[in-house]
């Protein structure tokens, strides 16, 4: 029996570590979090994420050999191979503000790891992190005077929330990253055995620690980029009359682009994208490469462009005006199947909204309370409503800013009676059939295809 510790009860400590316990029924493994109410919701029916497929699994293996605690230094003591999985958000203060990762909460890990081993301990950066920053966790942890030994390894997590189970059971790759020491190839050689339980052989990947610190970073920035780049375009075709899903089809065809994450929408949002971007522009400035730091800082500026361009345009084809009009907001998840709100591009548009005094209400099927949170500032100034008949009942206009499968299988023809007119829909996903839609009566707004509205509108002038 292997005793494995994860720091951080967070979505990815959460939602890793229930499927490796379940792989590996004879190891013992303990998540541990600062924060004493998470740590009591995972330990609850209520889970404090919602995840399809994770109940089941936490429901598993909890009590068997999974199990949670606030007790970290007692776990520390006993742990083997312990996975840091806290968050490392973008700084907010000093040096790199606003663009560098913010490290506090990862160096005090190491610390109290450091303050609680009486025996070598393999310690896994699960955590996204700026490449080398194993180096400055070995430094840390190889400073204890007591001849303990630790290897410190990289293994980047790739799942996307919403699909994280799906990810994590059957993954394109994993990678683990160590060092190219006797010790450190034991070390990757332990954690090799561990996936390997289920996952291939042929889909682990070893390199070198700072291979696959920067990896991470470099998948994130490539998938944001080619939603950036979708987007771009999307704007063009609403400029040209082109209709973006046919030009995602046709260069999509070509084996080199392939069709996946190539979904225009009202912009990407989530916890990592934004922030591992920043800091990898931040990483590029601090190496003397300030034109690879341009490059990929435009993914981020372009999407910052499709949100304000999105809200703008509500306004603008709303008669240049909104205050005072009721503007449902279907969707506060970043994106579908999760209760997520961080970055989400649909408070954005919530916030842009606001500024123009809107009377927007928001409904979402899992997001709402942390939506709630997000925008505690605004209290009182925007509504949340559970039914979205009820949500867009009296109200002047519908977006669409996450793309639930339930919004597509609403009643649109009741909504569109039930709205004031004209009654404006503007989908920010392209999850609905806008002729359909244009037939019931409502204007519709799609993301890179020609609007479809009955309001007199500037003729299609090419230059
Ligand atoms: P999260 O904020 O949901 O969870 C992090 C948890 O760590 C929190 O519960 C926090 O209380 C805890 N924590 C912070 N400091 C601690 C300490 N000293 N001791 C114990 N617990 C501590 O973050 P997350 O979304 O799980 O992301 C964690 C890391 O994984 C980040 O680096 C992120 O970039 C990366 N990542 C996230 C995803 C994702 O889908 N969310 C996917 C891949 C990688
Ligand atoms: C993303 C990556 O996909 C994961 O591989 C990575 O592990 C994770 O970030 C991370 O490091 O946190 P996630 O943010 O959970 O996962 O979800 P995605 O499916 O990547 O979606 C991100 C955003 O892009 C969402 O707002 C989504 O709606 C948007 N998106 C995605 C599009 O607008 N178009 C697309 O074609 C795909």
């Amino acid at each position: 029996m292997t005793n494995i510790l994860c720091i951080g009860a967070g979505y990815v400590g959460g939602s890793t570590m229930p499927i490796l316990a379940s792989h590996c029924p004879e190891d013992r493994f303990v998540i541990v979090d600062i924060n004493e109410a998470r740590i009591a919701a995972w330990q609850s029916d209520q889970l404090p994420i919602y995840e399809p497929g994770l109940d089941e699994i936490v429901l598993q293996t909890r009590g068997k050999n999974l199990f949670f605690s606030t007790e970290i230094d007692r776990h520390i003591a006993e742990a083997e191979i312990i996975f840091v999985s806290v968050n490392t958000p973008t700084k907010t203060f000093g040096r790199g503000a606003g663009r560098a990762a913010d490290l506090q909460y990862w160096e005090k890990t190491a610390r109290q790891i450091l303050q609680n081993s009486t025996t070598s301990k393999i310690v896994v950066e699960k955590s996204t992190l700026p490449v080398r920053t194993a180096e400055a966790m070995e430094r840390i942890l190889n400073s204890n005077g007591n001849g303990l030994h630790f290897d410190v390894l990289s293994n980047p997590e790739f799942l996307a929330e919403g699909t994280a189970i799906r990810d994590m059971q059957n993954p394109d790759r994993v990678l683990i990253g160590g060092r190219e020491t006797e010790s450190g190839r034991k070390a990757v050689g332990k954690l090799v055995e561990l996936y390997a339980r289920w996952i291939p052989r042929e889909r682990i990947i070893t390199t070198n620690l700072w291979s696959s610190e920067l990896s991470k970073l470099v998948a994130n920035a490539f998938l944001a980029q080619r939603i950036s780049s979708i987007n771009s375009i999307s704007a063009l075709c609403e400029k040209t009359e082109a209709d973006i899903s046919e030009v995602v089809n046709a260069i999509g065809r070509d084996d080199r682009i392939g069709h996946r994450f190539l979904q225009a929408s009202v912009g990407f949002g989530g916890s990592c994208f934004k922030k591992d971007i920043l800091n990898l522009v931040y990483l590029c400035d601090h190496y003397g490469l300030p034109e690879v730091a341009r490059y990929w800082e435009q993914v981020v500026l372009m999407n910052e462009y499709q949100e304000a361009r999105f809200a703008a345009n509500m306004v603008a084809s709303m008669f240049n005006t909104v205050a005072g009009k009721r503007i449902a907001l279907f969707g506060a998840a970043f994106k579908a199947n999760t209760s997520d709100t961080r970055e989400s591009p649909a408070l954005e548009v919530c916030r842009s909204l606001l500024e123009e005094h809107a009377n927007v209400v928001i409904t979402d099927p899992h997001a709402m309370e942390n939506a709630a949170e997000d925008l505690k500032e605004l209290a009182g100034r925007v509504t949340f409503e559970s039914d979205p008949y009820a949500a867009s009942k009296n109200a002047h206009a519908i977006a669409i800013l996450t793309e639930w499968k339930q919004y597509a299988q609403l009643d649109y023809e009741r909504i569109y009676h039930a709205m004031a007119k004209p009654a404006f829909l503007f989908d920010g996903r392209n999850l609905l059939d806008p002729k359909k839609l244009y037939e019931i009566g409502f204007n519709v707004y799609p993301i890179g295809k020609p609007p479809l509205t009955r309001l007199s509108s500037p003729a299609f002038t090419p230059a």
